[in-house]
């Protein structure tokens, strides 16, 4: 892939909040999951876990936990993507909590574009109760949920989305 068309695959994903009821195949499930597994990360620790959901009571509890986002419930699948305290405190003591944070991230960012890349659509989920996605999905205390990415096909709007200009994010030498 060249630079111009590595902007147009940027630039073609939309968040997708409405699916068909199509599973993701095994192997669409593992693609995202050995793409995310090349992020980086802070010392190479991949403090980072994910939890795979497709069962249908599970997600609705998360759509639920997600302030009643219907397209969670509505998914065939979502990859409730974890920061992973302990993995990066171990070495990093304090700092360890935002390295952790951004590994998950990045790792979450990396299976959104294996899903673009595989023509499936998604959309980035921020919005939702931490402590109800603990007990519905078990999770120990030294996880953070940081994003549920619901993931499945369905039908990208039309219009690309508004964005900035680049300029206005930027500073250069000085802020
Ligand atoms: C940190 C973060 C949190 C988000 N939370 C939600 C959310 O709770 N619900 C939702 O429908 N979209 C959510 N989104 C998706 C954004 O609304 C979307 O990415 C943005 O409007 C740009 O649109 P695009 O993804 O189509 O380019 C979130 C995105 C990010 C990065």
């Amino acid at each position: 892939m060249d630079s111009s068309e590595f902007f147009g695959f940027l630039s073609e994903r939309s968040s997708v909040r409405s699916y068909t009821d199509t599973p993701l195949t095994d192997e669409e499930t593992n693609y995202i999951l050995h793409c995310a597994g090349t992020a980086p990360s802070a010392g190479n620790l991949e403090a980072w876990d994910v939890v795979v959901v497709t069962a249908e009571d599970a997600k609705g509890a998360l759509a639920e936990a997600a302030y009643d986002q219907e397209h969670i419930a509505q998914a065939p699948a979502v990859f409730v993507v974890c920061a992973n305290y302990v993995r990066s405190m171990s070495r990093y003591g304090e700092r360890g909590i935002l390295y952790a944070v951004q590994d998950a991230t990045i790792a979450g960012t990396y299976m959104m574009l294996a899903a673009h890349a595989r023509k499936l659509h998604c959309c980035w989920t921020g919005a939702f109760d931490e402590d109800a996605a603990r007990e519905i999905l078990n999770l120990p205390q030294h996880v953070r949920p940081v994003v549920f990415l619901a993931v499945g096909r369905g039908h990208p709007p039309t219009s690309l989305t508004e964005r900035m200009e680049p300029g206005e994010h930027v500073h250069y030498d000085i802020w």
